[in-house]
C-alpha cells in the first residue's frame, strides 16, 4: 500500500524536478543565445554606421589591433563583382561564392563555411570608387566560431546538468518519501490497530447480549421475573457497550482535532469538591476511606465538562483499583503559576512493565485482562490524557505495586483580571 503512494510521490517530485531544470536550463541557454547574437549585430551594425556616416574611403579596420580584427569586409561592385577585400587572408579564393550579397542588403544572416560560422551585414553605402571601380555595397563579415563553440558548451553542459539533476532528483525524492512517510505510516498502524481492538471491545459484550437473547427464547412461557437474571446481565453488556461506543466517539473525534474544548473560567476548586462528595458513599460502602485537601476558592480556564470527565475516570479507577480498607486522596492546589491536581490511592499499583503503555488505548494490565476486577475497556487514561494534554497540562503518574498509586496532573494558569 505504502509502495505505491512512495513510487507515485517520487515519480511526481522527480518530474516535477526535472521539468524546472530543464526550464531553467532552456532559459539561461535562450538567454545567452540571445544575448550573444544581439551583442555581435550591434557591433556590425555600429560598424556599418561609421562606414556610411563617416564617409571611410579606405578600409576601416587598420586602426585596430590584430586580436580585436574580428570583423572581414568586403567591398562589392554594382554589377556583382568583389572588388577588394581586407583583411587579406582572412578567405580563400572559393569562400566568396558564399557571400554573395544578392537580395540579402540591410539584411544580417549567419552562414557555415566550411566548419566555421559567420555573421554576415550586408549594407548599402554612399557610392566610392576604388580600383576604378564604382562600390555601392559593402559586407561586414564577423566570425562567430568563439560564440558558437560558447553555445554549444554551454547546451551540453545544460544537457548534462540535467540529466545529472535527473539522478539526483530521484535520490532526493526517494530519501524524502522515506522520510515523510514513515509518520504516516507509523499513524496507519496504529489506526489500523485501534479498529481492530474496537472492534475486539465490540465484539465481547455483543456476543454475550445474543447469547442471553437466544437463552430467553429457548422458554417463551417464562416471565420477565424468572428470567430477571440473564435480562440484567444482558442489559450490563448493552451499558458497556453504550459506554464503549461513547468512548470511541470521542477518540474518533479528538483525532479528527476537531474543536471539542469549550474554555470557560469555573470554580474547579468546587467543582472536585463536588465529585469528592459524589464518590464518598461510593468509598465508604468499599470501605475506603477517601480524604479530600480542596483549595475550594481556586478558579480556573478550562472546559468544566471534560475536566469532570477526567476526575471520574482517574476517581473510578483509584476506587476500581483499590482494596477494602485502603484510602484514597485528592488534593488540589495552587502551586506558582499551576494547578496542581493529585489523585493517590493505596490500591494494588501497576507494574514497572505497564507504566510506559498505561495511557495507550486499550491498554489494561495483564492482570485486568481477565476482566475478574472490572469490566473496564482501557480506554479511560487514554481519554484523560487527551483532556489533560488539551488544557495544555501534564500527567504523571508514581505506582508501586501493592503499594499504591499517584496520579499528578499540573495546569498552567493564565492570569486573568
Ligand atoms: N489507580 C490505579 N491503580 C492500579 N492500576 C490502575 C490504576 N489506574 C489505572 N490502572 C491500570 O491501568 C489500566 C488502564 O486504565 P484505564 O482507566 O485506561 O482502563 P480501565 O480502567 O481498565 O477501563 P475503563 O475504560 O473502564 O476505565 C487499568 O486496566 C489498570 O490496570
Ligand atoms: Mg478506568
Amino acid at each position: 500500500m505504502f509502495r505505491r503512494t512512495k513510487i507515485k510521490f517520487v515519480s511526481m517530485y522527480t518530474l516535477v524536478f526535472f521539468v524546472i531544470l530543464c526550464i531553467f536550463g532552456i532559459s539561461i541557454y535562450l538567454f545567452m543565445y540571445k544575448y550573444s547574437y544581439s551583442s555581435i549585430d550591434s557591433n556590425l551594425n555600429q560598424k556599418a554606421e561609421n562606414i556610411i556616416h563617416n564617409e571611410q574611403k579606405e578600409i576601416p579596420e587598420e586602426n585596430e589591433r590584430e586580436s580585436e580584427r574580428r570583423v572581414s569586409y568586403l567591398y562589392w561592385a554594382s554589377s556583382g563583382k568583389l572588388v577588394k577585400y581586407a583583411p587579406e587572408k582572412a578567405f580563400f579564393k572559393r569562400d566568396f561564392a558564399y557571400f554573395s550579397p544578392k537580395n540579402h542588403k540591410g539584411k544580417i544572416r549567419t552562414q557555415m563555411i566550411e566548419g566555421h560560422s559567420y555573421r554576415i551585414l550586408t549594407v548599402k553605402i554612399p557610392e566610392i570608387i576604388l580600383h576604378n571601380r564604382h562600390v555601392s555595397i559593402v559586407q561586414l563579415v564577423y566570425n562567430i566560431d568563439p560564440e558558437v563553440a560558447m553555445l554549444k558548451m554551454m547546451l551540453m553542459m545544460i544537457g548534462f546538468g540535467s540529466i545529472f539533476g535527473l539522478l539526483l532528483s530521484i535520490f532526493v525524492g526517494l530519501f524524502l518519501a522515506n522520510k515523510a512517510l514513515i509518520p504516516i505510516q507509523r499513524s496507519w498502524e496504529k489506526q489500523s490497530q485501534f479498529v481492530a481492538d474496537a472492534s475486539h471491545e465490540l465484539r465481547t459484550p455483543l456476543s454475550v447480549i445474543q447469547t442471553h437473547l437466544e437463552l430467553l427464547f429457548r422458554h417463551p412461557t417464562k416471565t420477565i421475573e424468572q428470567e430477571s437474571e440473564t435480562i440484567y446481565k444482558s442489559l450490563k453488556e448493552v451499558k458497556r457497550v453504550n459506554k464503549l461506543v461513547e468512548e470511541l466517539l470521542m477518540l474518533a473525534r479528538t483525532d479528527s482535532n476537531e474543536q471539542l474544548i469549550n474554555l470557560r473560567h469555573f470554580p474547579i476548586g468546587h467543582l472536585l469538591n463536588e465529585i469528592y462528595e459524589q464518590f464518598e458513599p461510593i468509598a465508604n460502602l468499599k470501605d475506603i476511606s477517601l480524604v479530600e485537601k480542596i483549595d475550594k476558592g481556586l478558579h480556573f480556564l478550562g472546559d468544566q465538562e471534560r475536566l469532570h470527565q477526567l476526575f471520574v475516570i482517574l476517581l473510578d479507577n483509584a476506587l476500581k483499583y483499590t482494596a477494602p480498607q485502603g484510602k484514597i486522596i485528592i488534593s488540589c492546589q495552587r502551586e506558582l503559576n499551576f494547578i496542581k491536581i493529585i489523585i493517590e490511592d493505596t490500591g494494588m499499583g501497576i507494574s514497572e512493565i505497564d507504566i510506559p503503555h498505561i495511557f495507550d488505548r486499550f491498554y489494561r494490565s495483564e492482570k485486568d485482562r481477565s476482566r475478574t476486577i472490572s469490566g473496564g475497556t482501557g480506554l479511560g487514561l487514554s481519554i484523560a490524557k487527551w483532556i489533560v494534554e488539551a488544557h495544555h497540562g501534564h500527567i504523571t503518574l508514581e505506582s508501586k505495586l501493592n503499594v499504591g498509586t499517584k496520579f499528578s496532573i499540573k495546569f498552567p494558569v493564565k492570569e486573568h483580571h
